[in-house]
């Protein structure tokens, strides 16, 4: 009777149930007018996020695999498709805060419908696993930007509302993690290999590929709060010579003189958090600054940005789960201990290397084929997952990627230097 890829389908359907609901679970603090603010064109509200993963599954896996599949509402893929230009035409990305309608509710009915419709799909046999496997992945990041719009949209408000209440932060007695790790230099293999069973990895860590990396030292823990005060003090944000030309003049143009939700005040510098607007923690990771802060303060340090072959060299030695979205603390922590500590967790980490697609790399055709691959020009890679992504996200190989002058996600640094 029993099928035998049965037990691994039912392992990856029950993830896929979890991460559902741990989705809908981060949306419940949220009123739909919470819900329904866009407050500048990189975040996107939380119901869309709502949708869009929803219309992921239903678009990728009911719609092609179902046979006679109705749609929930054929005016949903115009709302919520992100960017697959094979799909079709969409709503403009900018203008995702005008879907005033459908309402909150309306949406999370269209949640229990895709979430039911892929259960008797599933019993049915008929859903791809690894396209399940995509949609989990694809939900989980977008749990943590629905995290990340959110404590921009909130920032915007001067009640500075806090989406869940204060707690304190743990309390530890190692000491900070502190100085530098020193790695022999050779040939590394890094990336992924594509298509192993019952792994979940994205196109572009594949394909898994040889490097010669020289010798490096990676600091021991991230550049923490109080060290980026002092350079904010020693004036690294009105120091030309420190910067690289485009992240000057974005610098400049937007008038940066500290990381994004940093506010002065008589108590010294708050920061705005998913917790409210708290003091910062000098010792604890800094976050929200751009690929060119991290790369002047790495100037005014003595030091450069790793790159991400010499990160993935140490991180396969000592990544250990850190301060993730399993936590639940929600911003960073005091990164302690004698060894490199919080390669995982925390905050992402800019690297000097560009996302580009490895040796050999080759899109898969089709819709999925747009999924990375076309965004290998202009961003730059991140290392590492934040305090908001979920705590089986995070991976060795993995390759975030942004914008280098985007300053709202949870992104941070950590030093390298030759050795
Ligand atoms: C890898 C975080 C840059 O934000 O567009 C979401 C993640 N990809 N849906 C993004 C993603 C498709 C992606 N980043
Ligand atoms: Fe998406």
């Amino acid at each position: 009777m029993s099928h035998p890829a049965a037990p691994f389908a039912d392992h990856l359907i029950g993830r896929l149930q979890s991460v559902r609901s741990r989705t809908a679970e981060l949306a419940a603090p949220l009123s739909d007018a919470d819900a329904t603010l866009q407050s500048m064109p990189d975040a996107s509200p939380a119901k869309w996020h709502l949708g869009h993963t929803t219309w992921f599954f239903e678009t990728f896996l009911l719609i092609p695999s179902v046979p006679g599949y109705k749609v929930f509402d054929p005016s949903y893929d115009y709302l919520f498709n992100s960017y697959y230009e094979s799909v079709g035409p969409r709503h403009a990305r900018p203008k995702r805060g005008m879907l005033s309608r459908p309402r909150l509710d309306d949406v999370l009915a269209y949640r229990a419908y895709v979430d039911e419709a892929l259960d008797r799909a599933k019993m049915r046999g008929l859903l791809d696993l690894d396209l399940v496997s995509l949609g989990i992945a694809h939900e989980e990041q977008h749990q943590e930007l629905l995290l990340t719009d959110i404590l921009h949209a909130f920032s915007q408000n001067p009640l500075r509302p806090a989406y869940r209440s204060p707690a304190p932060m743990p309390v530890g007695s190692a000491p900070r993690a502190q100085g530098w790790m020193s790695y022999a230099g050779g040939e590394a293999v890094i990336g992924a290999p594509s298509g192993e069973k019952g792994k979940t990895v994205f196109d572009c860590e594949t394909p898994r590929h040889r490097q010669i990396v020289p010798s490096f030292c990676l600091a021991k823990g991230a550049v923490t709060c109080g060290e980026w005060a002092r350079f904010i003090e020693d004036g690294g944000y009105q120091t030309p010579l420190l910067w690289l030309s485009d992240g000057w003049e974005a610098a400049q143009g937007a008038q940066w003189t500290a990381p994004l939700y940093w506010r002065w005040t008589e108590e010294g510098w708050v920061t705005m958090t998913l917790r409210g607007e708290q003091p910062i923690d000098p010792d604890a990771p800094v976050a929200h600054i751009s690929y060119y802060e991290a790369d002047a303060y790495a100037t005014w340090a003595g030091a450069r940005l790793p790159t991400e072959a010499e990160w993935e060299v140490a991180a396969t030695l000592h990544a250990v789960p850190g301060n993730d979205m399993g936590t639940d603390r929600l911003r960073p922590a005091v990164q302690r201990g004698e060894g490199i500590s919080g390669l995982f967790g925390d905050v992402w980490e800019w690297t000097a290397s560009a996302f580009l697609p490895y040796p050999g790399f080759k899109a898969e055709g089709g819709a999925i084929g747009e999924y990375n691959g076309k965004f290998m020009s202009g961003q730059m890679v991140l290392r590492g997952g934040s305090c908001v992504t979920p705590e089986h996200h995070i991976r060795t190989t993995y390759r975030n990627f942004f914008h280098p002058q985007k300053r709202w996600q949870f992104s941070g640094l950590r030093l390298a230097r030759d050795s």
